[in-house]
């Protein structure tokens, strides 16, 4: 840490809840485990590898009121929230009110997230580059906007929908029935209720993640996630494959772009909006021929991302953390080592469809032992004496390495060490982007 971020560092010891269940939690959780400052940490409600970095409390990652019953009953320090749900049911106020630490956006800055005509509209307000859209309610008008666009289109549910709410429509037919089913049918709840009709946008993808405290911001390393199911960006859309840091389409000019057109704009224009962000912000990136566009914001870190992220992290998080929330961020440097990394997600056979749980995994304890090696659990939950899957995405195996082919190399010789019925994964993750458009057709 620099000298500036000494005059931040606290001796103080605390306990911490970290909320979620996924490969980004037991990846959080581990690196501030890694913190001197850590005294204890629990998870609600964990997996079989956050078990291991201390105890998993069995409450629900959206029971609000358990959540900060719990963190009174313990005590609880500080609390770093994984998933989009909770910020967008509003954690964040309801711990506020309690009088307990937690690390977030409230409920009105994850309106950023949970609703894309929000962000629609502080992106047109604030000039932010983004794709053409249009937003709708009404379902006749959102179908003659899309007969106006050129396909294919993208129709997007305003709410949170598990990620499934995005459309890509290769004509007419296809439009009308993912508006149907959205507007008139109810398949996303109220989420689909007001949809987001936008143009379609080339190139590859990029994440990016900031710390954001009101006004100010510092960035994350970058990574480049692995959306779809198969080799070759084939197949359906997931959660996230695999990921990459830094991403391979990153430059210089695009940092000084994203600074000078996204991220300066944003906490200037939400300032003045009267919305105070504070926590992670991760704006998801289509990188395409004429600049950076912002494809969604993200208002918590990303999964698989932060696997990604967290073993190149050499400064202290619960540092980095509560400079945030105190609004100190200009007092902190954030140090990465500088060798990359590259995570490998292992799904149950069928994920991201219908996928059975209760297989054992083999293979943990030898990869515990490799070195530059961090295997996080997402899916996971220990039965007895073993462990077995208990989700669709149930691994994400990190390797750091001086290049990025050594870190594959790596983070694939590992994986193949790994093993329980039906495991699938990418072969390809890290291998660069095909130039033009890595985004499905
Ligand atoms: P979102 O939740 O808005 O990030 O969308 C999920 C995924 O859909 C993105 O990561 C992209 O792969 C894809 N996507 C979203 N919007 C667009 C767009 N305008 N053009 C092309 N692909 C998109
Ligand atoms: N990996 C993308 C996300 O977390 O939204």
């Amino acid at each position: 840490m620099s000298q500036s971020g000494q005059l931040y560092a606290s001796a103080i010891l605390v306990k911490i809840l970290v909320v979620g269940s996924g490969g980004r939690e037991h990846a959080l959780a581990w690196k501030l485990s890694q913190s001197p400052r850590a005294e204890r940490i629990f998870c609600a409600p964990g997996n079989a590898g956050t078990e291991q970095l201390g105890e998993n409390v069995p409450i629900a990652a959206n029971d609000l009121a358990g959540l900060v019953r719990f963190a009174r009953d313990q005590r609880i320090d500080l609390t770093v929230v994984g998933p989009d749900d909770p910020l967008a049911a509003g954690v964040v106020d309801l711990f506020e009110g309690a009088g307990r630490r937690i690390f977030g956006p409230n409920k009105s800055a994850a309106r950023l997230e949970s609703s894309k005509i929000f962000a629609k509209e502080i992106m047109r307000k604030c000039h932010i580059p983004t794709a053409l859209a249009g937003s709708f309610s009404e379902s006749d008008d959102a179908r003659s906007f899309c007969e106006r666009l050129q396909f294919p289109i993208v129709i997007k549910a305003d709410g949170l929908a598990l990620g499934k709410g995005v459309i890509i429509a290769q004509d007419c037919d296809e439009a009308a029935t993912a508006i149907r089913e959205m507007m008139n049918e109810g398949k996303f709840g109220e989420a689909g209720r007001r949809i987001v009709v936008e143009e379609f946008l080339r190139g590859s993808e990029c994440s990016v993640h900031a710390l954001v405290s009101g006004g100010t911001y510092q960035m994350l390393a970058t990574a480049r996630d692995h959306k779809r199911a198969l080799d070759g960006d084939k197949g359906p859309n997931t959660g996230g494959m695999g990921a990459v840091s830094p991403a391979d389409n990153w430059t210089a000019d695009a940092q000084e772009a994203f600074d000078r057109d996204i991220m300066r704009p944003l906490v200037q224009g939400l300032m003045r909006c009267g919305v105070a962000f504070s926590g992670l912000l991760f704006p998801g990136l289509m990188m395409t021929a004429e600049g950076a566009r912002v494809l969604e914001f993200n208002c918590r870190f990303g999964d698989p991302e932060t696997q990604t992220l967290m073993p190149r992290l050499k400064s202290d998080l619960i540092e980095l953390i509560e400079a945030t929330i105190d609004g100190a961020l200009e007092d902190v440097t954030i140090e990465w080592d500088q060798r990359p990394a590259v995570t490998v997600v292992l799904a149950s056979g069928g994920y991201p469809g219908p996928y059975e749980g209760g297989k054992p995994i083999a293979g943990l304890d030898e990869c515990a032992q490799l070195d530059g090696v961090h295997v996080f659990h997402a899916g996971t939950r220990r039965e007895n004496d073993r462990i077995v899957t208990a989700g669709g995405r149930v691994l994400a195996v990190t390797a750091l390495g001086d290049n990025v082919q050594l870190a594959r190399e790596r983070a694939y010789d590992a994986v193949s060490r790994i093993h329980f019925e039906g495991c699938h994964y990418r072969r390809d993750i890290a291998v660069p982007p095909v130039a033009g458009n890595i985004a499905g057709h």
